[in-house]
Formats: structure tokens, C-alpha cells, sequence
């Protein structure tokens, strides 16, 4: 079952305007739940502490989908039916993003996912936003950084078959790769929540790559990059935005160490604004540094209550066109402009793995 968080929240009243929030709070994408929750709660208490929002006060109700899309789903219906929330952050997970999408869409609520990325998610409709980039582009990233910076001919890919965002990456990863001269040796599949990778792993080892893309979550990147080690796979992995959890060096220990990854923000930006913004996080959440999912969910909680206050009132259609209007606005994970298909232009980071964190190497712009 569905469960409310963050007890306490009001109900709808006259001096309140309730946000939804769906995220993985439990289950193997919780640090991609927790991470947005804080974010949304640091911009929420900020905006309330500025006056909030045409004389009212922001709240928000948070539901847990325990990673699973088919909750986040029933979430979506029952913040629309019951809660009454006026808009809608969330998810992460794209597979997730996509089922709240189908609802949002059909009941006119506006939706703002902060870092699924999958292109899909964005076409279920004109009530359906995002402020990052889109995996075309992020795919394009790592083909680019493996071709160019580490110099490999030869990669294998092993998906996530059962990850939207795992399924489009690793298509646009292979086609890039390839575009630019490069070979895919194979691809191989698991499906999430997969503990034992050894069978794919040895078959990959066959092919003899130089190195290995994973665009998975950490949950099980973290397991993949221990089995490759013990089988003697000593290449480079290379991942996505999904790799970024502070699990991952947990559960990949040094076997995870020479990984690079894609990702929307790097805590090591020397910007005054991300400096703030990491110290303002830190403070509220026992020293802990924000990582791109707290990013960019408090970059989505701040385009959204920007919209609030440009709207004329709080209706779908007010708050939808507000949304689209969305340009150069400063957020902590770049400045975002919205296209007209509702998804920002921005340029990503690779990070390097490496003794329990990942350092800033580089970024790549569209
Ligand atoms: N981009 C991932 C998806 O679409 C989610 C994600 C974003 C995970 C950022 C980690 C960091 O599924």
C-alpha cells in the first residue's frame, strides 16, 4: 500500500497550496526518493520563509511508490482525487515517470519530473515537464567521453531490462558509439533487482571489450562492478546518472574504483550559487552533500513555485502555461529553458569513481 510521509501536512484550506511529490522512499531507488524529498523540502521551507506564494503557504504531500511504477501510478490518482494538489514533482525513475505521466496527462494536473530522462516521458503530453536533459543527449555524453578521453575501440553494453531509461540509453549509447567509429562487442540484459550477473558477465569477458556501459540504477551496478572483478574483467565501467548514489560505493566497494558515469551536477561546481545551495543542504541534513537527485529536485520545487507566483491562479491550464514559459531560470543544476516539447537543454558532467566518491572530470555541452 500507498503511504503518506512527512506527517502532518495540513489538509487543502484557504491558506494552503498543496504540492504532490511521488518518490521511491523505500526499496532498491530509495536514495533517489530521499535525495528529491530534501531538495523539494529546502525550496518549499525557503519560499515559505520568503512569504510564499500569493499570501499562502506552500505544503507539500509526499507518497512513497517503494520503486515500483504501478504505485507511483495509484499515487498520482490519489493525490489528483483526494489531496486536491494543484501540481505534481516527481518521479526519478523513468519507468515511474512514465505511469504518473498517463494519470497527470488525463486529469489536466501539470507534472514536473526533475530527473527522469527518458525522452518518452515528456511526449505523454503538454501538462508533462521536465528540468534535465533527455537521453539522447546523455547517451551521446558517454560515447563521446569513451571514444575521446579513454580512447576505446571496443565496448560491451549490459542493460536493465526492465528500465525504460536502461532500454533508451543503451540504444543510444550503441548508436553514437558506433557513429563515431567505434565497436559494440555485445550486449547482454538483466532485470532489476538481478543478483547474479555472472553468465552475462562471462559472455561479455568472450568479446574481450575495453571497457563496459552499464547504464543501470546503483542497486545493482554496485553488485555488477564486484562479480566483473571477480571474473577478471578489469575494464572501465561506464554508466549514467542512474550510478549516482553514495550505496553505489557501498555495495561496489573498490571494485567500482576507474568507473566513470554521466551526471547532472557536481557538487565540486565552484558557482556561489551551488556553494549555497550545498551549504543550506548540509545544514538541514546532517552535514550530507547533495547529489544530482536533491539538485534537481529543488531546481523542479523552485520552477514550480515560480510558475505559482506567475499564474494568475492555481488551475491546470494557468499553472501549465506558466510552466511552459520557463527560460533562463537560474537553478543549482544549470540554468533551465524549457523547449517547446518541455524538456531543458543543459550540458551534463562525467564524473570519475574512485575511493568512495566520484570527482568532477569534465563537462559536455549539447
Ligand atoms: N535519469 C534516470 C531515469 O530517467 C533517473 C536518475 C536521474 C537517477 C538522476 C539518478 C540521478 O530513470
Amino acid at each position: 500500500p500507498t503511504t503518506a510521509q512527512g506527517g502532518g501536512t495540513p489538509p487543502a484550506g484557504d491558506d494552503v497550496i498543496v504540492l504532490g511529490e511521488v518518490g521511491a522512499l523505500t526499496g532498491g531507488q530509495a536514495t533517489f526518493g530521499i535525495s528529491s524529498r530534501n531538495g523539494i523540502a529546502l525550496a518549499l521551507k525557503e519560499a515559505n520563509a520568503a512569504g510564499g506564494v500569493k499570501g499562502k503557504k506552500l505544503v507539500v504531500r509526499v507518497y512513497d511508490d517503494q520503486s515500483k511504477p504501478e504505485e507511483a501510478a495509484q499515487a498520482v490518482t490519489r493525490l489528483i482525487t483526494q489531496d486536491k494538489v494543484v501540481l505534481i514533482l516527481g518521479e526519478v525513475a523513468s519507468s515511474s515517470s512514465l505511469a504518473m505521466a498517463e494519470k497527470a496527462q488525463a486529469a489536466g494536473v501539470p507534472m514536473i519530473t526533475p530527473s527522469s530522462t527518458n525522452p518518452t516521458v515528456t511526449e505523454k503530453g503538454d501538462n508533462i515537464f521536465r528540468v534535465c536533459f533527455i537521453d539522447p543527449f546523455q547517451g551521446f555524453v558517454m560515447a563521446k567521453f569513451a571514444r575521446e578521453n579513454l580512447k576505446l575501440n571496443k565496448v560491451a553494453v549490459l542493460q536493465d531490462n526492465k528500465s525504460a531509461y536502461s532500454i533508451g540509453l543503451t540504444e543510444v549509447f550503441r548508436q553514437k558509439f558506433a557513429e563515431m567509429g567505434g565497436k559494440i562487442t555485445v550486449t547482454e540484459s538483466y532485470s532489476q533487482g538481478d543478483t547474479d550477473y555472472r553468465a552475462q558477465l562471462t559472455a561479455i569477458k568472450k568479446t574481450q571489450p575495453e571497457g563496459i556501459y552499464v547504464p543501470g540504477y546503483y542497486s545493482e551496478v554496485g553488485v555488477i562492478a564486484r562479480q566483473a572483478r571477480e571474473l577478471g574483467l578489469k575494464v572501465p565501467l561506464m554508466g549514467g546518472d542512474g550510478w549516482d548514489s553514495e550505496k553505489l560505493f557501498e555495495l561496489g566497494g573498490s571494485a567500482i574504483d576507474g568507473s566513470y558515469f554521466s551526471n547532472h551536477y557536481s557538487p565540486d561546481n565552484p558557482d556561489e550559487r551551488v556553494k549555497k545551495f550545498i551549504a543550506d543542504y548540509k545544514a538541514d541534513y546532517n552535514g550530507a552533500v547533495p547529489d544530482a537527485l536533491a539538485a534537481l529536485a529543488y531546481d523542479a520545487a523552485r520552477v514550480a513555485i515560480e510558475a505559482l507566483k506567475n499564474a494568475p491562479d492555481t488551475s491546470g491550464p494557468a499553472l501549465r502555461a506558466a510552466i511552459a514559459k520557463t527560460k533562463d531560470f537560474p537553478g543549482v543544476a544549470g540554468n533551465i529553458t524549457l523547449d517547446e516539447k518541455r524538456n531543458a537543454v543543459k550540458s551534463a558532467v562525467v564524473l570519475k569513481v574512485a575511493d568512495g566518491k566520484s570527482t568532477y572530470v569534465t563537462t559536455i555541452s549539447p
